[in-house]
């Protein structure tokens, strides 16, 4: 075998104000399946994580229960590691950004930023909470658009007609914290000077660090031109101070990403076989793997990789983003009983289930997944339960009862034995290039014809014949010894299996070598049930233990909105006047000037459509053509800064990068009437 790498490997650190989730699990399953492939192949692999812990939101939740930030982010951090052990995520250290080892590395980077001319000051006016004495971020003012007057909306942009603005043009605002009536405030922010990083960025987003696509999207960032990055928030702010300044702290992001450094620190400082430097200095020879979510790719293949560089330390190997997961179709939601953390899921189901589930559906790719729960139940109970276990328990039988646990050494069927031996290296590549749903197939392909072999066998049969013994022995022996094959193939995803399954064929630990060798003369112990099969009742419960019930929703939304809550219903008569047609988006462009826009050209069958919609963050123009959607097609039309926009495209989610636009299933055609 080639020489062992040394790695480290990353998950994005949870925000503290939040339970582990279905979401969370997408990505820490990826990147510990990752993990466990590199160990089981002999590469010193050192996967860290922790806590995202800085920011007005943890200063705020704080103060309404009562308590100290600090407490409250080393409760939640418990929970946290609690809910990730639970589920056999691998994590070698799980810390904070709250910790001494960040303070200190995000003051060292700071200084070596300042010291490099890479940081500069400028006055920014930003609106205020003259009560609560705090800047407001956006999603912490309210009121009307400046745009179509609809009220309630927050200060980047209008949920009701798309219009994207300053939080500074809202209509009446409003502080969301106190109610007040924000003013303008300028202050002295401190910028980092991201473009002087332009062509590095270029080179690198190119060198295969990303995915394609992934540098696709950056590629259009960077040829839009790159800004500078306000990195200091004012006080008051969870945070660390900027040395030098006494009101002023990093902004979140700026220290989140030097937390994964903090968390190597902690790791580091408890072991002594490791350093620091041998992972982090420019030039090292080690990995540095990052495994994120799309949404945030921007920090961590723009910004970070700046940073590191700006700082004298190596940038990232490679970052692996991944999509967001829906569940049976749609966003995971509180009154569908589908937003489902990790807690509520463990009271009902084993956490190997879903690991495996995941398994099947990961590529390296930013494509959403979905989580259908029938094809859960079905995948899971055909695949492990009725084709991998199945062979362990149709053969260990025979070899107790009839051989007391001993295996012959010979390989009855040496092909069969040669198929499985040589499939390793195709799905050692699957794994060290996320393509754990082709190696879940290749897998299960093996599975396959080793239950093959033993229905074709049928050692059932031969046993009751005379002088058939010997043979008996080795047909089982082989079943045993193409399972412990498959065992070694399913490590990385099944570690709590595996450990069965090694407990019973009598084996130690396995590494990837282990698929090479057959068991030889060997004793195995009793078999014993390793995994059982998903009871769909048990699905149900979770889902109802997850669902948010009527009377939970109705009180949520009265604290919200006050009273009104009925004016707000409509009667079919209303909605009737609504005019919904599918519609072909036969162009779309980018619109000079604006950020969040993009212009659509839209067949109605027969009539073309301009339609301004604000999903840039979230599409580039060039993966809409050609595709279908929803329009409401008899909106006024409304003059918007940018031009005319003669309806409005549905879409779901909150905005910004979450956004997903609307389409009819395959057969819809332009002009088609929604209903
Ligand atoms: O998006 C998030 O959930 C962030 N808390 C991820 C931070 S990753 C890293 F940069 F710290
Ligand atoms: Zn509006």
């Amino acid at each position: 075998m080639s020489q062992a790498r040394n790695i480290l490997v990353t998950s994005a650190l949870p925000y503290t104000n939040g339970d582990i989730h279905l979401g969370h699990l997408l990505e820490h399953v990826l990147t510990d399946i990752w993990v466990r492939f590199q160990r089981l192949r002999g590469n010193r692999c050192i996967y860290v994580c922790a806590d995202d812990t800085h920011g007005t939101a943890t200063m705020l939740a704080a103060e309404q229960r009562g308590m100290s930030a600090e407490a409250l982010i080393e409760q939640v951090r418990l929970e946290h590691v609690h809910d990730f052990k639970r589920f056999g995520i691998s994590h070698d250290n799980y810390h904070s950004t709250h910790s001494e080892e960040n303070r200190q590395h995000a003051e060292s980077i700071y200084r070596r930023l300042e010291a490099g001319g890479y940081i500069f000051t400028r006055a920014v006016e930003q609106l205020y909470d003259p009560e609560r004495e705090l800047f407001l971020a956006d999603r912490y003012v309210q009121g009307g658009c400046p745009n179509c007057g609809s009220e309630d909306q927050y200060g980047d942009n209008c949920d009701s007609c798309g219009a994207t603005y300053d939080a500074t043009d809202l209509k009446n605002p409003r502080s969301m914290i106190s109610g007040a009536k924000p003013v303008l405030k300028s202050s002295e922010h401190y910028f980092f000077d991201l473009p002087q990083f332009t062509e590095m960025l270029k080179a690198w987003t190119t060198s295969g660090a990303v995915q394609p696509e992934v540098a696709n999207k950056l590629a259009e960032w960077l040829n839009e031109g790159l800004k500078p990055w306000d990195i200091s928030r004012d006080a008051p702010y969870f945070g660390f101070l900027i040395p030098g300044t006494q009101d002023k702290y990093f902004y979140v992001w700026m220290d989140a990403p030097i937390g994964y450094m903090a968390s190597f620190q902690q790791y580091v400082d408890a072991h002594n076989d490791v350093t620091f430097d041998e992972f982090w200095n420019a030039g090292s020879s080690c990995e540095l793997h990052h495994f994120i979510g799309k949404d945030i790719v921007n920090f961590h293949a723009l910004f970070w990789p700046a940073v590191l560089q700006a700082s004298g330390h190596r940038k990232p190997t490679r970052i692996h983003a991944h999509g967001f997961i829906s569940v049976d179709g749609a966003k995971m939601s509180k009154s569908r009983g589908t937003f489902i953390n990790a807690s509520t899921y463990l009271e009902h189901l084993d956490p190997e289930y879903l690991r495996y589930y995941y398994a099947t559906k990961i590529r390296p790719s930013i494509d959403d997944m979905d989580i259908n729960l029938d094809d859960f139940v079905q995948r899971v109970n055909a695949d492990l339960v009725g084709k991998v276990v199945n062979i362990a328990s149709r053969c260990a039988g025979f070899i107790t009862r009839l051989y007391d646990g001993e295996l012959s050494p010979t390989i009855h069927d040496q092909a069969l034995w040669d198929e499985f031996v040589n499939a390793a290296d195709s799905i050692a590549s699957l794994y060290e290039s996320d393509e754990f749903g082709k190696a879940v197939r290749e897998i299960m392909a093996l599975a396959d014809r080793a239950n093959q072999y033993i229905a074709d066998q049928a050692p059932w049969r031969l046993a009751k014949q005379d002088g058939t013994e010997a043979e008996v022995q080795q047909i089982c022996s082989l079943g045993l010894n193409l399972f412990k094959v498959l065992v070694v193939y399913l490590a990385p995803i099944l570690p709590a299996t595996v450990r069965k399954a090694c407990a019973f064929l009598n084996v130690e630990a396995l590494t990837w070598e282990d698929a090479q060798r057959s068991l030889g003369v060997h004793r195995i112990n009793a078999f014993e049930p390793l995994l059982t099969r998903i009871d769909p009742k048990d699905v149900a419960a979770m889902v109802e233990a997850s669902r948010e019930t009527e009377a939970d929703g109705l009180e949520a939304a009265l604290e919200q909105e006050g009273p009104e809550l009925d004016d707000k219903q409509i009667g079919i008569e209303d909605f009737d006047k609504v005019d919904l047609r599918v519609a072909r988006i036969v162009a779309a462009e980018h619109v000079d000037g604006a950020d969040k826009l993009l212009r659509l050209t839209l067949d109605l069958g027969g009539e073309q459509r301009s339609v301004f919609a604000g999903i840039k963050a979230a599409y580039t123009p060039e993966s809409l053509i050609g595709r279908h959607t929803v329009i409401v097609a008899n909106l006024k039309p409304r003059k918007m800064k940018f031009g005319v926009s003669e309806g409005m495209v549905l879409a779901a989610g909150p905005g910004g990068e979450h956004i997903f636009l609307l389409s009819p299933d395959e057969g819809a055609t332009p002009g088609m009437e929604v209903r």
